[in-house]
This record gives structure tokens, sequence and C-alpha cells, in this order.
């Protein structure tokens, strides 16, 4: 494994601009039943919900909205964490349905400077636990909080583990538990549904939480993480904006393209992750009724900010800016004008101030201090707290 290429064998990843087929995209603005969609309400009204359904039953499961119960508990505070720049809370999250409950810890600082309620970024965390250390003993790139923090923003962390453990027997020990019709069903939630359903809870806290503007969530993961951002924010409007870094295949990058991973190995590799359905495409992209421009297009009109690597084919970071080129046309109906040029910017040419951002950092698949001191220049312009 060079250059972050995977090994080739008989289904060989294709990394050759070349060798893309042609393909058409399933069109957006057209509803199923041939309609035309030309205005925001016909969008919202028709289209919006179909697409959402599309997703759902093909794809990332149903997301099952209702639970019998949620209850917030403050496990841990530190009123002068990270040298009184930030408070620290730790909240115990526990969500019950069906005779049982799953318990999300998150991990919250807010900076004691900034005016409340203040703007929150939430990582939906799919590495390591120690990349979001509340005592800070370990400071990692991957969730720089004191970066954040001394930009005036909160950040908040949770991990996959206690929604949806990421394997392919135990992801069923969590959410899911929760709801077992799911479990049988074709189109049923699995681990990448469970976490986008967890980023949803913390929406729910944060709603109550007086120092945090629920108005302004940020929801951001990298790679599969990513790939659970972006559908938690086609799913839950309350989420202010979307950052999708590095999601590849089944995140931000066009399927159709079949460029790097496809369909048939994410499926091979991590069968938990998508419903059964989704297993039909595999070597079958074209038959897909939808396409990931579409999932960036339910995002609309919040801002969305995607990346790449440059050394990432794997997630092809051409297909992930061909797929937030054709999500622009929803953007347009609420009159949003995105600013990406027609075809990719350079490595390190960060596109910010558009509802559409987009870059491709130097380097390998990962999610690093640059990449999030972008993250904070978009939430700036698009919250208006200057350059
Ligand atoms: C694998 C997988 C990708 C995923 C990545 C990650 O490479 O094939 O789809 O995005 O892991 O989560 O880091």
């Amino acid at each position: 494994l060079t250059n972050g290429l995977h090994a080739q064998g008989p289904n060989e990843a294709n990394y050759d601009e070349a060798k893309v087929p042609k393909y058409v995209l399933p069109e957006v603005l057209r509803t199923t039943s041939n309609i035309e969609v030309k205005n925001k309400t016909t969008w919202e009204s028709v289209r919006r919900p179909e697409l959402i359904k599309l997703f759902e039953d093909n794809i990332y499961g149903q997301m099952p909205k209702k639970y019998s119960n949620i209850k917030y508990t403050v496990s841990n505070r530190d009123a002068n964490a990270m040298n009184g720049k930030a408070e620290l809370k730790q909240v115990l999250i526990e969500v019950f349905n069906n005779n049982t409950s799953v318990k999300i810890n998150l991990v919250l600082f807010v900076p004691n400077a900034a005016k409340k309620p203040v703007p929150v970024f939430l990582l939906i965390n799919n590495r390591g636990k120690e990349n979001t250390d509340p005592t800070r003993a370990t400071k990692s790139e991957f969730w720089p909080a004191e970066m954040l923090i001394d930009s005036g923003y909160a950040i908040a962390a949770i991990h996959v583990t206690d929604l949806a453990p990421d394997d392919k027997e135990k992801y069923v020990n969590g959410v899911l538990q929760l709801y077992p019709d799911q479990l049988t069903a074709d189109n049923g939630m699995k681990a990448i549904g469970a976490w986008a359903w967890g980023a949803s809870r913390v929406m729910d806290y944060f709603e109550t939480d007086k120092e945090i503007d629920a108005t302004k969530v940020a929801v951001v993961g990298h790679s599969r993480g990513g790939k659970a951002s972006l559908f938690a924010a086609a799913e839950d409007q309350r989420f202010a904006m979307c950052i999708t870094n590095c999601s590849g295949n089944t995140g931000a990058a066009l399927a159709r393209r079949q460029f790097g991973e496809r369909i048939n190995r994410i499926n091979a590799s991590f069968p938990h992750w998508f419903n059964t359905n989704y297993k039909k495409y595999n070597n079958n992209e074209n038959a897909l009724p939808v396409d990931q421009h579409m999932l960036i297009a339910l995002v609309a009109p919040r801002p969305l900010y995607a990346t790449n690597a440059s050394k990432d084919l794997w997630a092809d970071p051409t297909g992930t800016f061909l797929s937030l080129k054709n999500a622009e046309k929803v953007y347009a109906l609420y009159g949003k004008k995105s600013n990406l040029p027609a075809t990719p910017p350079g490595i390190n040419q960060p596109i910010i101030q558009s509802p559409l951002a987009y870059h491709n950092r130097e380097g390998d698949h990962n999610l690093t201090a640059y990449d999030w001191s972008n993250f904070i220049r978009f939430a700036n312009f698009h919250y208006k707290k200057g350059k």
C-alpha cells in the first residue's frame, strides 16, 4: 500500500482518469414521476422527501426519529480547563427505547471568553478515543480543541463505538438494540446510520444547553465518519453546517465514476455500514436511483465543506469535487451562488467563500490542523464573524 493506493486484485481499483466510464447522473431536479423541479417549494415538498427515502431505502437505511426518553447527566465539569480558557463539560446522553438504552459520552469544551451562546463543531470520532482526550494530556490534530477554543468556537466529540461498534458482528450492540426491527429489514439502519443518529441526539442535547447556539452546529466527520456527518446533515436539518472530510465512496464522491473505491469493495470490506439493499449495486452503480451529488444537495441551503487529500486517490478527489458541482443547482434554488471553479482547484487552494466549499490538501488520508484551520475560516465567513 503506497501513496494511499489500495492493493490491486481481481476487482482492481481504477486510478486512471482515462478509464472512467461515460456515465449519466440521475437528475437531481427531476422527480421520479418526471416533473421538473423549478423552485424550492417543489424541492422541499416533493423532491427532497423523495430523495431522503431513496437514500434510506437503497443505501444508509431508515433513520428512526422516535425514542421513549432521553436523559442528560453532566458527569464531569471543569470551569477552568485549558489553563482557564475553556469550560469542560462531559455529558452522558442516555437514550431509552424498547426497554433498553444507549449511553453516548459527549466531550464538550466551551470557550470562556466568547459571548454566549456560542457556535459549536461536533466531531463524529471514528478513530482512537485518545484523539478527543478531555484531560488534554494527549493532543491530536484530528480534534485540535485548543485551536477551536482560541478561535471562539466550542468543540465537541462523540465516539462511534458508543453507537455502533465498527465491526461486522458487534455493530448491533448499540443503537440497533433500541430499534430491533431495523436488524431484519432490507432497508434497515446499520452502523453509519447509527452514527448519524447519535449526532442528532447530541443536537437534542445542544438545544437544552444555554451556552451553545443550537442554530450554529457544524457536524464534522472524517472518512467513514464523514460519510456519517453527510448523512446526518441530510437527515437532520437542525445542523447548520456540514463538514465531510475525505469521505470518498458512499460519502461525498460520485459512485458512477467507479474511480478508487467502489461499492462492491466497500460492501465486501464493511458489510455492516450500509443496508442490505445496497449490496444490489455491487458492480452495478448505474442501477442506483441516486448518486452522491444528491446527498450533498439534501444539505442545501446550508453551508457544506468537502475535502480531499492529494495522495488519497482511493477517496476520488475529482469525483468529490464533481459531486459538489452537480449539487450547485439546488443551492441556486435558494439564491445561494456557489463560487466553486469549473474544474477542481489546485492542491492547497481552498475555496471557502461559497456555500459549497472544497479543498484538496497535500498529503495523506487524514484530518489535520490544516483542514480544521480552513473549517474555522469557513464558519467565520458564513457566520459573519469576520475573516
Ligand atoms: C477504508 C474504506 C473507506 C473509508 C476509510 C476510512 O479505506 O475503504 O471507505 O472512508 O477506510 O474510514 O478511513
